[in-house]
């Protein structure tokens, strides 16, 4: 069976390579050849050693019966969506690493790889290179999983640990990581919290069978983020993490929210530093189970389309597609159908106006549990008063 890679950029070139470079133990694990039968990309690839399977024409892709999986790499909406879709109307099974496809159409391609009996697996669009989303589904899915709480950004995780560890300028950090090969092709996907956006996004509608559309998830991202608050939170044993986190509600609804928060040391969340992702998972069954890995860069994402293409080699006549639906319908519980506590620094008293608000630093207060709309109403407030420096939810 042949493969077919769109897209040679950061993850798709790792996939040519493990794909060239480790043929026999792939089709030893798929139990039949598999062989790489197409990279297509833009622009010209240089010198690597599988030149001759480079072509600029999807349509000889879609037209050749030997191509059995699409492995998609080039990233965004277009032209990866349209390419994707005629691979399974043609009867292709399709394995992508684009989180941003899989949050806005998953749901619409899901059902037309079922009509068409291919796979369309995206092991690779959350958590880089940890087995997460196949666990999930297969391992966890009768085990009554009611929380997700993640690190599913492995750019802002660099910065944030690079801002703690060493004081670094958040730029310089920045820079770094996209050196890397971590961070998107436009960052503010990433610093601005968008990127996690879309992978809890992923993981609620796999896990609770019903699309959550990214535009519905209250997010927030890391660039508000100062030299200051790193240094309360440290020095009051908190880190700070920018976590997508989701909760199943007793009414069937989602609560979600992608945000930075203070992490208590002794959390597994907050030791979790670099390009690590992390996701700890809360079911009925298992109790706490604790994803942990490489979130981000070119040989782990790459293995993860690997591991599906592996998937859908060996499943071809035997699909098993995962599967979610009903997107017509709001399942976002609301902003305020959860209460937290928040870190406020301001240079106003917040116990005036916020009954049992701890002082844990000059400026700095840990508020009781409060609803969006109730920290709304005190932000408000404080703004009249004083200035509002930073307002950070607490995970506990
Ligand atoms: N930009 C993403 C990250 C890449 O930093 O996590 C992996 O999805």
């Amino acid at each position: 069976m042949k493969v077919a890679v769109l897209g040679h950029g950061t993850v798709g070139s790792g996939v040519c390579e493990i794909l060239w470079n480790r043929n026999s133990e792939i089709s030893s694990a798929a139990g039949k050849t598999v062989e790489l039968g197409y990279v297509l990309d833009i622009k010209d690839l240089g010198n690597v050693p599988y030149s001759d399977k480079i072509s600029k024409d999807f349509s000889a892709v879609l037209s050749d019966p030997e191509v059995g999986i699409v492995a998609e790499c080039i990233g965004g909406l277009e032209p990866a969506y349209s390419y994707i879709k005629s691979a399974l109307e043609n009867g292709k099974s399709a394995v992508t690493s684009n989180k941003e496809l899989v949050a806005e159409k998953g749901e619409e391609l899901l059902s037309i790889a079922r009509a068409h009996n291919v796979n369309f697996l995206f092991e690779a669009s959350v958590g880089g290179g940890i087995p997460l989303i196949r666990p999930l589904y297969s391992s966890m899915n009768a085990a009554g999983i009611t929380e997700m709480a993640g690190i599913l950004n492995g750019t802002t995780n660099y910065i944030l640990t690079k801002m703690f560890r060493f004081g670094a300028d958040y730029s310089e950090a920045l820079s770094d990581a996209q050196r890397l090969g971590y961070a998107e092709r436009d960052p503010s996907a990433d610093v601005l919290g968008w990127d996690a956006c879309r992978k809890i996004s992923i993981l609620s509608s796999l896990v609770w069978g019903k699309t959550l559309k990214p535009s519905e998830i209250p997010t927030e991202g890391i660039d508000k983020i100062t030299a200051d608050d790193v240094k309360i939170a440290e020095q009051s044993g908190f880190s700070i993490k920018l976590l997508a986190r989701a909760k199943l509600l007793e009414n069937g609804k989602i609560f979600a929210k992608v945000s930075p928060a203070l992490v208590k040391n002794d959390s597994p969340l907050a030791s979790v530093s670099d390009v690590f992702n992390a996701v700890l998972v809360k079911a009925e069954t298992t109790g706490d189970v604790l994803f942990y890995g490489k979130g981000a860069g070119k040989m782990p994402t790459a293995s993860s389309v690997i591991a599906d293409i592996i998937e859908c080699a060996k499943t071809d006549d035997n699909i098993k597609t995962v599967f979610w639906e009903d997107g017509a319908q709001s399942v976002f519980a609301g902003k305020d159908s959860a209460s937290e506590k928040y870190f406020i620094r301001t240079d106003f008293d917040v116990s005036a106006v916020v009954p049992g608000a701890e002082k844990i630093a000059e400026n700095a207060y840990i508020t009781t549990a409060l609803t969006e709309s109730e920290v709304s109403v005190l932000t408000e407030k404080i703004s009249e008063h004083g200035k509002l420096l930073s307002k950070i939810p607490l995970f506990e």
